[in-house]
């Protein structure tokens, strides 16, 4: 099933093509000025330019030819020659029960299955995930969803980082701190204890310590760089030190990604790749692609037509050790071997633009992926706190995130109280509750701005039950469940929609515009229209709620058609909700 926006652009791309012009000059829009359209068509002004014609004289020509249609109740040209159009009730009735009958709320798979590489959140282990790691999470998994619901096969893929120098600065700082440790003998044992020597919180209170002194002490630093170097070349004790690392991290990680509701098909870290970076690299070296360069096996990546310097790609230090750059090469040589994708996204903090278009560049020069493989960075702003900077804790230090979550709860808790939300429902359901809220709040207040802008990250907003906001929604969406358990309480069947009024018209209208607000974000990686729909969706209803009195209602076939508006508008919100990944509770 087309969407109204479709079905209605085919209708005057059809009449553009009568006229003798292209079929894409019929493309209809939402309105801008809705006082006197619901939908507008600006092709006769787009066309009248390379014709040499009257724009209002082609608009005119286009409406004789559409005119009669029983789609519109009224068309109108305004000014130079835009087209206003209006859908007759009895259009929008017959679309909003096609909705209703359709299991997929009108949104068409898309045509032929693609498969689609996600890399998102990937933290760097030893560091706990903190509110950095936070967008490019939220996003990620939000994509993860989308994509999947609108058929792609989608693989998601956690690139966490645990190979780089900071495992080597935990190391040395271990050292520092229990050199008896068995791990640090030269001569290494056949086998390490199963116990890790240290608990979590030993290892994320390590972490800091150990970058400072790296950072401060260039002997130090040095130190850390040659334990990497040693863990990348196999040392038995390093490894299974790295290893107790790694579990310790990804255990704790998976409690928060659980939390968050979140999961990945794969965990393949920067380590898998090891292997792969040796071969790669020489083979790059043997055929030319890469030059040795001060010591270094780098890659030259500029293009004749580039306005300004793009570095090379460096693929291996001077010392012999590799880089990001080089993980992320092996991990598309990897990728393109296992899985064969159609595409690859990168959800990851914009400061990381260079890093991502050096890779793909030297992807596709060297042959490694093929040229139409479709790469894309996916970047993202800064969360920052109310002075503008990124987001700390009091102590300046990073927020962890389960801490996140506890604040947040509590703000929800609060907010609750006040509003006097639950507050009759038992400990449990009210447990429960809360969860939720504090879920939807944090994921709705990131998704629903703007990827590229940086936004302040502002409890008290987030959690309200009021504006735009996570807690809103799902209120509303909470109110139309009890009031379908109540009809069906009453025995109140559904029943056709009927042509709409005042009351109803632009939540019918809105309900129909689904498929296109899911297609244009799956187009752009924005699921801030998601959100913008879930929030429209919202206040239409609220709208609706209070000027049409469902339950009291004395006209069967009006109430039973307003009970079936109400069920779209639940399954819609179910739907878009579920794609930022956020869960409605039974009851509120
Ligand atoms: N671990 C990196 C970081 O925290 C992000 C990795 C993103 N993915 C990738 N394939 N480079 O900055």
């Amino acid at each position: 099933m087309a969407s109204i926006q479709a079905q209605i652009t085919d209708i005057f791309s059809s009449a553009f093509q009568k006229c003798g012009f292209a079929y894409s000059f019929g493309i209809v829009k939402e309105s801008q000025r809705p006082d006197l359209g619901q939908f507008q068509c600006n092709g006769a002004l787009a066309v009248a330019k390379s014709a040499k014609k009257n724009p209002r004289d082609i608009a005119q020509n286009i409406l004789n030819i559409v005119g009669d249609d029983p789609t519109f109740s009224n068309l109108s040209i305004e000014g130079p020659g835009f087209i206003n159009i209006s859908l007759s009730d009895q259009y929008i009735a017959d679309h909003c029960n096609s909705i209703k009958n359709d299991s997929r709320l009108g949104c068409k798979k898309i045509d032929k299955s693609q498969k689609v590489i996600i890399d998102f959140s990937s933290p760097n282990i030893a560091k706990p995930m903190h509110v950095g790691h936070l967008r490019s999470t939220f996003l990620g998994d939000s994509f993860q969803r989308l994509f999947n619901f609108l058929g792609y096969n989608v693989i998601s893929d956690n690139h966490i980082g645990d190979w780089g120098t900071p495992i080597g600065m935990l190391i040395t700082e271990l050292k520092r701190r229990c050199p008896d440790l068995i791990y640090f003998d030269e001569k290494e044992a056949d086998s390490y204890p199963e116990k890790p020597p240290i608990t979590i919180s030993e290892l994320e209170e390590m972490y800091p310590h150990a970058n400072k002194r790296c950072t401060e002490d260039e002997s130090a630093m040095e130190e850390a760089i040659k334990a990497t170097e040693s863990l990348q070349r196999g040392r038995k004790g390093y490894i299974a030190l790295w290893q107790h690392f790694v579990n310790l991290s990804v255990t704790a990680l998976k409690m928060d990604y659980n939390e968050l509701n979140i999961s990945f098909d794969y965990w393949l870290g920067e380590s898998f790749y090891e292997d792969r970076m040796k071969t790669l690299t020489e083979k790059l070296k043997n055929n030319g692609n890469a030059i040795i360069s001060d010591g270094a096996l780098i890659m030259p990546i500029m293009e004749k037509s580039d306005q300004e310097e793009i570095p090379p790609l460096m693929l291996v230090k001077s010392g012999g050790g590799f880089l990001y750059s080089t993980s992320d090469l092996a991990t598309i040589d990897y990728r393109v071997e296992k899985f064969n994708p159609d595409k690859i996204l990168y959800v990851v903090d914009q400061r990381q633009h260079l890093h991502f278009s050096q890779v793909f560049r030297a992807a596709k020069k060297s042959g490694i992926a093929r040229s139409d493989l479709f790469m894309k960075h996916i970047g993202f702003g800064t969360i920052n706190g109310p002075d503008g900077k990124p987001f700390k804790t009091r102590a300046g230090g990073v927020m962890k995130l389960n801490d996140l979550i506890a604040l947040v709860t509590k703000k929800a808790e609060e907010r609750m109280k006040e509003a006097n939300i639950a507050q009759d429902l038992s400990k449990d359901e009210q447990k429960d509750i809360t969860k939720k809220v504090c879920i939807a709040a944090l994921k709705y207040a990131d998704l629903m701005n703007h990827r590229m802008s940086d936004y302040i990250f502002d409890i008290d907003k987030f959690c309200r039950f009021e504006g735009k906001t996570g807690p809103y929604l799902l209120y509303s969406a909470v109110r139309i469940k009890s009031i379908l358990r109540k009809a069906n309480e009453q025995n109140i069947p559904e029943g056709d929609i009927l042509p709409p009024t005042k009351s109803t018209r632009t939540l019918m209208l809105v309900l129909s515009q689904l498929p296109d607000v899911l297609y244009n974000a799956s187009e752009v990686f924005y699921p801030n229209y998601i959100c913008d729909f879930a929030f429209n969706l919202a206040q239409e209803f609220n709208r609706f709620y209070n000027e049409c009195h469902i339950l009291s209602e004395g006209k069967e076939s009006l109430q039973s058609s307003w009970l079936s508006l109400c069920k779209i508008c639940l399954r819609e919100f179910e739907l878009v909700l579920s794609l930022l990944g956020i869960e409605i509770p039974d009851r509120m």
